[in-house]
């Protein structure tokens, strides 16, 4: 039996592209793996608090006050359910041209030296691996080609923090584009995104 970690972080309900493909994306794996055990969260409903004095030294050293326990102790279950996890899925839409403050905040609470990451004189090292990543990015413009490509923060950016935690071997990019320019760009999208998903490998 495989786990999957399913992460959401699209404000916008049910009108989000992002949380509909994070769906299909589910059913496609839960299709190939019926027996697979999902975890869910959703970071704009429920959100993984930003960093402030208390949680940076919980989880960034001891945790020593009740407040800085509780930091340690969200640190500790949240990087349990990401070592826990085969596949992550992650909705990740593009505010401002980068990701939403709700993802980064988890990933300021995963992002955990001597847990998820280490560093040594030959520079830092992820700690985890074997673990298959897929990303859907949702984006109201066009940034895999064209003159925006140069401020696309989001994909470069996820990649980065994904692979300082050894999740770079086997992440996949779903990218809905130009979802701002109207209905049929949307429905397009959406189209081409669910024909990437059908192809992702077994
Ligand atoms: C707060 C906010 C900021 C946004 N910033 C950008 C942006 O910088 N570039 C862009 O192309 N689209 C931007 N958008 C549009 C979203 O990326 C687009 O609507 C996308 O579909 C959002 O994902 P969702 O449908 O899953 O909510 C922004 C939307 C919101 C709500």
């Amino acid at each position: 039996m495989s786990n999957i970690l399913v992460l959401n972080s699209s404000v916008s309900g049910e009108a989000s592209v992002s949380r509909l493909l994070v769906a299909d994306a589910v059913t496609e794996l839960t299709q190939r793996d019926p027996s697979a055990k999902l975890v869910f969260r959703d970071l704009a409903a429920n959100p993984v608090p930003h960093l402030s004095p208390e949680t940076v030294a919980g989880v960034r050293s001891q945790a020593t006050t009740p407040a800085e326990q509780v930091a340690r102790a969200l640190s500790d279950e949240l990087i349990a359910e990401l070592r826990a996890a085969d596949t992550i899925v992650i909705g990740a839409p593009m505010y401002n041209f980068s990701i939403p403050t709700t993802l980064r905040s988890w990933f300021d609470h995963v992002l955990r030296a001597g847990e998820t990451f280490s560093y040594s004189e030959a520079g830092p090292k992820g700690l985890l691996s074997g673990k298959k990543v897929i990303v859907v990015e949702s984006r109201g413009g066009l940034y895999s080609e064209g003159p925006a490509q140069a401020t696309d923060f989001q994909e470069p950016y996820l990649r980065q923090l994904l692979g300082f935690i050894g999740l770079a071997d086997d992440l996949t990019f779903i990218r809905a584009e130009k979802i701002g320019y109207g209905p049929d760009a949307r429905d397009q999208a959406l189209a081409d995104s669910r024909a990437e998903l059908a192809k992702l490998p077994a």
